[in-house]
């Protein structure tokens, strides 16, 4: 099974707008008309107008990095699926862990979310991840478990394949720590596994799973090479053309 990867840049809450265009610009500059792979870029949503015109008519996909699960209606502060697809979104991040432990988001709030991307047409990167406790007491499959089964539930098999995972473990992220090729290949193997039980193993064989945390140039090649990591998920270095373009086509 093929699986195309996916480079996605995770600006979190990091830029203005004159930087969103100049980075956008360069990273369009620097993927060409015919990537290997697939990229998105998923700015402030503030930003993400002006990135769409900076990305429009290029193969880099524009995406956000969360949603509200409502139609239009009295919910200050909020977006939904079709505002996101209005101003050309075609993914969103689901559930990272930093809404998840600072917003408190919930897995089923996460799978009301993922419902309403899918709804709205937008690729679901739906992220799960274990933190450094959770680790050290070996309850890494059993939360990377949770979270998958409660944020997926009520996924049907026909839209399964096209939802994105991104295993991000949180001792890995922003923290420099990159968890080991052979330590994200054998969470990435347990959660193939898991999505086969849930969705059949031809479908789960289609899906592609990210890995996220302190993602870089440097470490790029060998965690993409592995037989179950389709991709990154890419905060910091996803904040410098040249650093994600390193990541895009590692040396
Ligand atoms: O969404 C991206 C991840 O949280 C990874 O962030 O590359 O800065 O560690 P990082």
């Amino acid at each position: 099974m093929t699986r195309r990867i996916l480079i996605a840049g995770n600006w979190k809450m990091n830029t203005r707008r004159a930087g969103a265009v100049e980075l956008a610009k360069g990273i369009v500059a620097g993927v060409g008309d015919e990537p290997s792979v697939d990229v998105a870029l998923c700015p402030p949503s503030v930003y993400l107008t002006v990135v769409a015109d900076a990305v429009a008519g290029t193969p880099i996909g524009l995406g956000a990095q969360n949603l509200y699960a409502a139609d239009d209606g009295a919910f200050t502060g909020e977006v939904n699926a079709s505002m996101l697809t209005d101003v050309g979104c075609r993914y969103v991040i689901l559930g990272h862990s930093e809404r998840r432990a600072i917003m408190g988001e919930t897995d089923q709030q996460i799978s009301e979310k993922l419902h309403a991307a899918l709804a709205g047409n937008l690729i679901p990167i739906v992220c799960v991840g274990e933190t450094l406790e959770d680790r050290e007491s070996g309850s890494t499959e059993k939360v990377v478990e949770t979270q998958l089964r409660g944020s997926l539930d009520g996924l049907d098999d026909a839209r399964a394949a096209g939802v994105v995972i991104a295993y991000e473990p949180v001792w890995a992220i922003g923290t420099g720590k990159t968890a080991s090729p052979a330590q994200a290949e054998e969470v990435h193997a347990f959660i193939r596994k898991l999505l086969g039980e849930l969705f059949g193993d031809d479908v789960a064989g289609q899906m592609r799973i990210q890995y996220g945390g302190s993602v870089k140039p440097g470490n790029a090649k060998e965690l993409l090479g592995q037989p179950n990591i389709d991709g990154a998920l890419v905060g910091g270095a996803s904040l410098k053309v040249e650093d994600f373009m390193g990541i895009i086509n590692p040396a």
